[in-house]
């Protein structure tokens, strides 16, 4: 990330003496101003405010310092050891609830749940679901009963580690599955994320391969009726879409697509059941994205 030229400090220290200590990631001074307005709105005390920007300054998220980050209609809580919630996963989330019937008990389940930001947003719309989180993480799940008593509503949480044992999570088949694996190379984690991202957040959240993906084919695939999956590139796509056509038997039930985000980036795959129980998911998905198999 290169560095703030000092002419722009300055700027910014004419205008207001802590924007200074935004810009760093902020970048620009209109942004650093919109994000001074937020912390001035949340915390009482200018001394707090200073606190504040200097933790900006550290690279501190913003998140972690007002403790919280909307996510639809619900406020989310957010602690240290915990992913914030991204805007992109807002994105296709509110797009899955607003396909769900609303007069249906369906069953969901999110895996890799963090702070339950999918399951309690949907729970907190959809009041007949019936929603599981699962995580591997104990301040995960802890942040996830928080969101959801926080928001008044029942969210199922478990302690799992899918990758070694997904076995036993469920008894029956589900409607709907949701993930957002960790799906960032070590490479790219290294090389491009933010400090704030790698100084600050949870590596256990963010760095992951195709293994979560492998898993889907190999678990999760014959238990539900369609899935969505966060991806950070098109590769993870490839990988399922493959997957699902080279089996006669998956190429013969499933049909699966990409869905893009705000910015046009490869953002979901997902896939549904061509036929499925319950209720209709190829019409529940007719034009989510753009279907390759
Ligand atoms: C990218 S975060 C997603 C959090 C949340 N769903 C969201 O969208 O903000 C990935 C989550 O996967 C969890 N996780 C990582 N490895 C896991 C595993 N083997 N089994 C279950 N959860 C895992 C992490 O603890 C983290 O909360």
């Amino acid at each position: 990330m290169p560095r703030i030229e000092p002419k722009l400090m300055a700027k910014a220290y004419s205008l207001n003496k802590l924007l200074p200590l935004l810009l760093p990631e902020c970048r620009t001074i209109v942004d650093a101003k919109r994000e001074l307005g937020w912390i001035k709105k949340e915390l009482t005390t200018p001394f707090q405010v200073l606190r504040a920007c200097q933790m900006r300054f550290m690279h501190y998220p913003l998140q972690y310092i007002l403790k919280s980050q909307p996510f639809g209609i619900i406020d989310v809580p957010c602690r240290r050891g915990v992913l914030i919630p991204r805007w992109e996963t807002e994105e296709w989330t509110v797009d899955v609830l607003n396909r769900i019937p609303d007069n249906l008990p369906i069953s969901l389940i999110d895996l890799c749940t963090g702070t339950g930001c999918i399951p309690v947003l949907i729970k907190k719309q959809r009041s007949l679901a019936h929603c599981i989180g699962v995580d591997v993480s104990e301040k995960a799940l802890a942040l996830a009963k928080r969101n959801s008593k926080q928001n008044g509503v029942d969210v199922t949480l478990l302690k799992r580690d899918i990758i070694k044992d997904s076995s036993n999570i469920i008894s029956k088949h589900i409607d709907l599955l949701t993930c957002n694996p960790p799906y960032i190379s070590k490479e790219t984690f290294t090389k491009d994320s933010r400090a704030s991202v790698r100084v600050f957040e949870p590596r256990l959240a963010l760095i992951g391969n195709l293994e979560f993906y492998q898993n889907l084919i190999q678990h999760w695939l014959p238990r539900v009726d369609a899935f969505v999956y966060e991806i950070g590139d098109i590769s993870q796509a490839k990988y399922i879409i493959a997957q699902i056509s080279k089996s006669p038997l998956h190429a013969r039930l499933w049909s699966v697509g990409i869905r893009s985000d705000l910015n046009d980036l490869p953002r979901v795959v997902y896939g549904f059941r061509k036929e499925s129980k319950n209720f209709d998911k190829a019409n529940m998905f007719c034009g989510f994205g753009r279907l390759y198999h």
